[in-house]
C-alpha cells in the first residue's frame, strides 16, 4: 500500500514536474555528451597536429592540459582560444556530470518506488483473496448452520419417581423379575449421572458377621467411587453388601430377610436395590436362594437356574485379591505361547452327582424330568487316555494330594493352595475347567475361581459345559478369551486344542489378560464393573474422564514474529487458510449414548473398557462419501467443493473423510527461553493451528521481561506441579482439538511438513503420525530388547518430539496406563515417548506412521539435549524391557513404509500442480 500512495501523492504535489524535468534534461545531456565527445576526441588531434608541426614537443597532452607548462604554446592565439573554450567546456562538463548523477539517483529512487508499488498491489490482491476466503468460509458455516436448522438440544423431560408407592404391577413371582417389571427407571434419568447410594453395613446386625476382609475392601472402594452419593433421595440404585458371611456366626436366612425388608429405602419391595454378595472362597451355600429379596437385584458368584434372572441378576467374580493389589510384574510373559503342558486339570469330586442332585431337587418344586447325563466319567476316562498316550505333555489329576477345598456337592473341588495352583497354571497352555455336573447350577464360584486363576497367569481357559453363564456374559464376549466346549465333545477336545494356531492363542491370552486386569483383578475393578453393568443396562453413560486443569502462567506477548523462511519457496502454493480461518474447537461428547447402545461390545471388549466417557475417540465411524453432499454430515471441506483438484483447490480445503478441524501444538519446555521463543516464532502463520500449549516444566517461572512472540493464535503457558516428562501427555483442558502436535522446544519442522503430517493423521486418527522413526531390536546375546536409532528399513516407534496423536491417548496415558510405567519415566527422566508408542500400539495393534523423508528434527545450531550420550541409550533399553514386562508382551509392531503426498515425484503436465513442492 505505502509505495503506491507515496507515488500518487508525489505526483500531485509536484504537478508532474519530475517527469518533465527528466525529459528535458535528457536532451541536454545528450547534446552535451556529444560536444564533449567532439572536444575530447578531435581537439587533442588538432592540437597535436599544430604542436608537432611547430615544435618538436615531447608530450603534447601534458602541455595542453597542464596550464603552466603550456603557457608558451598558448601564446599562439589560435591555441589560446581553443584553450579558453576547453576550460569553459570542461567546467560545464563537470556541472553536467554532477547533474547527471543527481538525476540517476532520482531515477533509482523512482524505480524503487515502482517496485514497492507493484509489491503493495500484490499484497492488496492477497488481502482481497483472503477476505474472499473469509467470506466464503463464513457463508459455508452459515449455510451449514441453516441446513442443520435444529434448535439447540434441550434436556429431556426428567423422569420423576413416584412417591414411595410404586404402582407398576408386580410380576407373579420375584423370579419373573426383569428390568421392565421390577426396575423403576424414573429414579434414573439418562442425564442423572447414575448416583448410587451404599448402605453402611455396620448399621445392620448381619453386618457384624461379614467377612472383615471383604467388608474392608468393599468400603474402601466405595469411598473412592465417583458414582457413590450420600444423598439417598436422588439415588438411582441402592446397594447393600450381604456377604460373604463368616461361618460361626452366620445369621439365619429369615433374619437376613427381615433385616433386608427393614432397610430405610426398601420401599416395600426393594426395587432399585442391589444385594451384593462377594465371595472369597470357592465354597458356596447360596443363602439368598431361599429368602425373599423382592424386586432387588442380586449380584453373586453362585446361581441356580431357577434363581438366576437373566438381564436382571448379575454374576460377579469372586473377590480373590480382597485387599492386596496383584503384582502385575509377577505375571508370566505371554510368549512363548506353548508351555510345558498342553493342558492341565486338578480337582476332586467330593460327592457323587446323584446324591447331591436329590438335595438340590428338594429345593425345587418340580424338575423338568431327565436328570442330566453325568459326563464326568467319560471326561475322566478320555483325559486320562490323553495323558497316558504321551502324545502331548498334559497333566490331569482327579484326586487332590491334600484335603480338597470345600465346594458345592456337584462341583469339582479345587486342590491345594492358590500359589500351588498358579504355579501349575503357569506351566499350562490351556486350563481345563469342568463345570459342575448339576446343569441347574448356572455358575458356581468354584468354577469362576478356576477361570480367574487361569486368566491371571495366562493359561487359556477351556470350559467344558457350554451351559454356564460366565460373569457379565451379557456384555463380555468370552469367546475371545476362552474356549467354551460342550461336554459331549470331550473326546474331540484334544484335537481341537491342538488345531488352534499360535496367533489365535496369543490373541486369546492377551484378551484374557485384558479382561482379568480390567474387570476382576482388584476390589475396585470388581465393584466398578458391577456398577458399570447396571449403568450400561439402563443406558446411562459413564462419567466423563477427568481433564487436567491448566493453571496458566501469565506472559507478555507483543514481539511481531516473522514468517518461516523455509516457506518462502513453496512455489505459488500457500498451505491453507491462515488468518481466514476462525478458531474452531473439535466438537465434544457427541456419542454419549452410543457407548451404552450400539458400541456396547466394543466398549466392553477392548481396552480401556467401559469406565470412562471420552469427549471424542479416534474410533468414530466415518460417513459414506456422498453424505457430505446430501446433507447427512456438516463441517466437511471437500477438495474443490467435491470436484477434486490439485494445487490451489487442494490448498484451500482439508478434504478427506472427516469434517474440518484444527490442531493444538503442545510443547514441553524446560528453562530454554531463547530456543523456545525461536520455536514459537516459527509457528507463525501455520494454517489450522488452533492454539499453542507450552507446558512449563520448571518450578522457576519464565523471566518477567521475556517478550513472547505474537503468532496470531493464543499461546497458553501452563504451570506444572513437578518437573516430569509425563506432563507432556497430560490431557489439559486448554487443548480443545482432537489432534495434538507434540513437539520438542528445539524441533525444527517446516510448515509444509507439519501440514502434511496433519493431513495424514486425519486419515489415521488412531495412530501416532510423525517424523523421526526408531525401532526395537533384538539383542541376540542377551535375549532381550534394545532401543535402536540407526538407519534401518523398518521402524516401530515415532518419537513424540515431533508427532501428531489423538487427545484420547493423552487421557489413556495419564489415567489408564499402568502407574508403573509413568513411575519409570519419572525415575529415569526418559522414555515417555517410548511409553506412548507402547500404549498406542497396545490399543490398536498397529505400528505408527512415519511421514516424509525427514529423519531428524533438531535445529542445526541448538545446544544438544541429553539424547546422545550412552546412559541415555542404556536407560532406553531398560525402559523397553520393563514396559514389556508390564504389558506381558511386546506391543510394538514394525512397519516398512513411510508416507509422502500423492503427487510427490509424479511427472505432471505443465498446467497441473503438485500438492506440496518438497514432500
Ligand atoms: C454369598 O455367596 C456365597 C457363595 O457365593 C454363599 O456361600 C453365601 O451364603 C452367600 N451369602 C448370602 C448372605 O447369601
Ligand atoms: C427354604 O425355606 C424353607 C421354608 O421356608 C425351608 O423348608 C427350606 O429348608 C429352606 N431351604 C434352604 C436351602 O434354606
Ligand atoms: C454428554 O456428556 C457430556 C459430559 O457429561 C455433557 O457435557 C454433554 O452435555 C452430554 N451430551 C448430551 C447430548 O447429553
Ligand atoms: C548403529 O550402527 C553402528 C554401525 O553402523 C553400530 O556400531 C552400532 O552398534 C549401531 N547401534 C545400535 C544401537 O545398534
Amino acid at each position: 500500500m505505502t509505495g503506491y500512495t507515496m507515488l500518487r501523492n508525489g505526483g500531485v504535489g509536484n504537478g508532474g514536474q519530475p517527469w518533465m524535468l527528466r525529459w528535458s534534461s535528457r536532451i541536454r545531456l545528450t547534446w552535451l555528451s556529444f560536444t564533449l565527445f567532439i572536444i575530447l576526441v578531435f581537439f587533442p588531434l588538432i592540437a597535436h597536429y599544430y604542436l608537432t608541426t611547430i615544435d618538436d614537443a615531447d608530450d603534447a597532452g601534458k602541455r595542453i592540459f597542464g596550464p603552466r607548462t603550456g603557457n608558451e604554446l598558448c601564446e599562439v592565439k589560435h591555441v589560446q582560444d581553443l584553450c579558453r573554450i576547453r576550460e569553459s567546456v570542461s567546467e560545464e562538463l563537470l556541472q553536467l556530470e554532477a547533474k547527471r548523477q543527481e538525476l540517476n539517483s532520482e531515477i533509482a529512487k523512482l524505480n524503487l518506488k515502482i517496485e514497492a508499488c507493484k509489491k503493495s498491489i500484490e499484497n492488496a490482491k492477497q488481502d482481497l483473496l483472503q477476505l474472499k476466503n473469509v467470506i466464503s468460509q463464513t457463508e459455508h458455516s452459515y449455510k451449514e448452520l441453516m441446513a442443520q436448522n435444529q434448535p439447540k438440544l434441550s434436556l429431556p423431560i426428567r423422569l420423576l419417581p413416584d412417591k414411595d408407592e410404586t404402582n407398576f404391577p408386580l410380576p407373579k413371582s420375584n423370579r419373573n423379575c426383569r428390568l421392565h417389571n421390577c426396575f423403576d427407571y424414573s429414579r434414573c434419568p439418562l442425564t442423572s449421572g447414575f448416583p448410587v447410594y451404599v448402605y453402611n453395613s455396620d448399621q445392620f446386625s448381619f453386618g457384624n458377621s461379614l467377612d472383615p476382609l471383604i467388608k474392608q475392601a468393599f468400603e474402601s472402594t466405595v469411598r473412592t467411587n465417583v458414582y457413590v452419593t450420600e444423598n439417598a433421595n436422588i439415588a438411582c440404585i441402592y446397594i447393600i453388601l450381604v456377604g460373604e458371611m463368616q461361618e460361626p456366626v452366620t445369621p439365619k436366612p429369615t433374619e437376613i430377610e427381615q433385616q433386608l425388608h427393614t432397610l430405610p429405602y426398601w420401599r416395600t419391595d426393594g426395587h432399585n436395590h442391589l444385594i451384593i454378595n462377594l465371595s472369597r472362597k470357592s465354597e458356596t451355600q447360596n443363602f439368598l436362594y431361599n429368602i425373599s429379596t423382592g424386586r432387588a437385584m442380586i449380584a453373586q458368584s453362585t446361581f441356580y437356574d431357577v434363581q438366576y434372572r437373566p438381564g436382571f441378576d448379575i454374576v460377579v467374580s469372586p473377590l480373590v485379591h480382597a485387599m492386596s493389589e496383584p503384582n502385575f510384574l509377577e505375571i508370566p510373559p505371554q510368549v512363548p505361547v506353548k508351555r510345558k503342558y498342553l493342558f492341565s486339570f486338578q480337582g476332586e469330586k467330593v460327592e457323587s452327582l446323584r446324591s447331591s442332585l436329590q438335595e438340590v431337587r428338594s429345593f425345587e418344586e418340580e424338575m423338568e424330568g431327565n436328570a442330566p447325563a453325568d459326563y464326568d466319567d467319560r471326561i475322566i476316562a478320555t483325559l486320562k487316555a490323553v495323558q497316558d498316550s504321551k502324545l502331548d505333555f498334559v497333566l490331569v489329576e482327579f484326586t487332590c494330594k491334600n484335603q480338597p477345598k470345600p465346594s458345592l456337592p456337584t462341583e469339582w473341588a479345587l486342590c491345594g493352595e492358590r500359589e500351588d495352583r498358579l504355579e501349575l497354571l503357569k506351566l499350562s497352555t490351556f486350563a481345563l475347567i469342568i463345570t459342575p455336573g448339576d446343569t441347574h447350577l448356572v455358575i458356581s464360584s468354584g468354577c469362576a475361581m478356576r477361570l480367574f486363576e487361569a486368566l491371571e497367569v495366562g493359561a487359556i481357559p477351556v470350559i467344558l459345559g457350554e451351559q454356564v453363564h460366565l460373569p457379565y456374559h451379557n456384555v463380555i464376549r468370552w469367546n475371545e478369551a476362552a474356549l467354551i466346549i460342550p461336554k459331549p465333545r470331550i473326546t474331540e477336545v484334544h484335537f481341537l486344542l491342538r488345531s488352534i494356531s499360535d496367533n489365535d492363542l496369543l490373541a486369546m491370552r492377551r484378551q484374557g489378560r485384558f479382561l482379568w486386569e480390567t474387570y476382576f483383578s482388584t476390589s475396585d475393578s470388581v465393584f466398578s464393573t458391577v456398577l458399570a453393568i447396571i449403568r450400561t443396562r439402563i443406558q446411562i453413560p459413564a462419567v466423563p474422564i477427568r481433564e487436567e486443569t491448566a493453571v496458566e502462567i501469565p506472559h507478555r506477548s507483543g514481539k511481531a514474529a516473522g514468517t518461516d523462511p523455509n516457506m518462502a519457496d513453496n512455489g505459488d502454493l500457500d498451505l491453507g487458510p491462515v488468518e481466514t480461518e476462525p478458531p474452531y474447537s473439535s466438537p465434544k461428547y457427541l456419542r454419549n449414548f452410543t457407548l451404552t447402545a450400539m458400541d456396547i461390545y466394543r466398549n466392553w471388549n477392548a481396552a480401556p473398557g467401559p469406565f470412562h466417557l471420552f469427549p471424542h475417540t479416534p474410533f468414530d465411524p466415518v460417513l459414506p462419501s456422498e453424505a457430505k453432499f446430501l446433507g447427512s454430515g456438516t463441517g466437511f471441506r471437500p477438495i474443490g467443493g467435491g470436484a477434486g483438484g490439485s494445487g490451489k483447490e487442494f490448498q484451500a480445503a482439508l478434504g478427506g473423510n472427516v469434517p474440518r478441524e484444527q490442531f493444538t501444538v503442545v510443547m514441553l519446555t524446560y528453562e530454554r527461553e531463547e530456543v523456545l521463543m525461536n520455536s514459537l516464532e516459527r509457528l507463525n502463520g501455520l494454517p489450522y493451528l488452533n492454539k499453542v500449549v507450552v507446558v512449563w516444566n520448571s518450578p522457576k517461572l519464565p523471566s518477567e521481561d521475556l517478550l513472547w512472540p505474537d503468532i496470531g493464535v493464543p499461546i497458553v503457558v501452563v504451570r506444572t506441579e513437578k518437573n516430569s516428562l509425563n506432563n507432556r501427555f497430560l490431557p489439559w483442558d486448554e487443548i480443545e482439538t482432537e489432534a495434538i502436535l507434540s513437539i520438542d522446544d528445539d524441533a525444527h519442522l517446516r510448515h509444509d511438513e507439519i501440514m502434511f503430517g496433519f493431513r495424514v493423521w486425519r486419515e489415521a486418527r488412531d495412530r501416532i503420525v510423525g517424523f523421526p522413526g526408531r525401532y526395537h531390536a533384538w539383542d541376540i546375546p542377551h535375549q532381550s530388547w534394545l532401543y535402536n536409532s540407526n538407519y534401518s528399513c523398518e521402524l516401530s516407534m515415532v518419537l513424540t518430539g515431533a508427532a501428531f496423536f489423538h487427545k484420547y491417548y493423552a487421557y489413556l496415558y495419564s489415567y489408564v496406563m499402568p502407574q508403573a510405567i509413568r513411575d519409570m519415566v519419572d525415575e529415569y527422566i526418559n522414555c515417555e515417548d517410548i511409553a506412548m508408542n507402547f500404549l498406542v500400539s497396545h490399543i490398536t495393534r498397529k505400528p505408527p506412521i512415519k511421514v516424509t523423508s525427514r529423519w531428524t528434527f533438531r535445529c542445526p545450531g541448538c545446544p544438544q539435549a541429553l539424547s546422545h550420550d550412552d546412559s541415555h541409550f542404556h536407560e532406553r533399553h531398560k525402559c523397553i524391557n520393563f514396559f514389556v514386562k508390564v504389558y506381558g508382551y511386546m506391543p510394538l509392531l514394525y512397519t516398512q513404509f513411510r508416507v509422502d503426498s500423492v503427487l510427490f515425484k509424479t511427472r505432471l503436465p505443465h498446467d497441473k500442480t503438485k500438492c506440496f513442492k518438497f514432500i
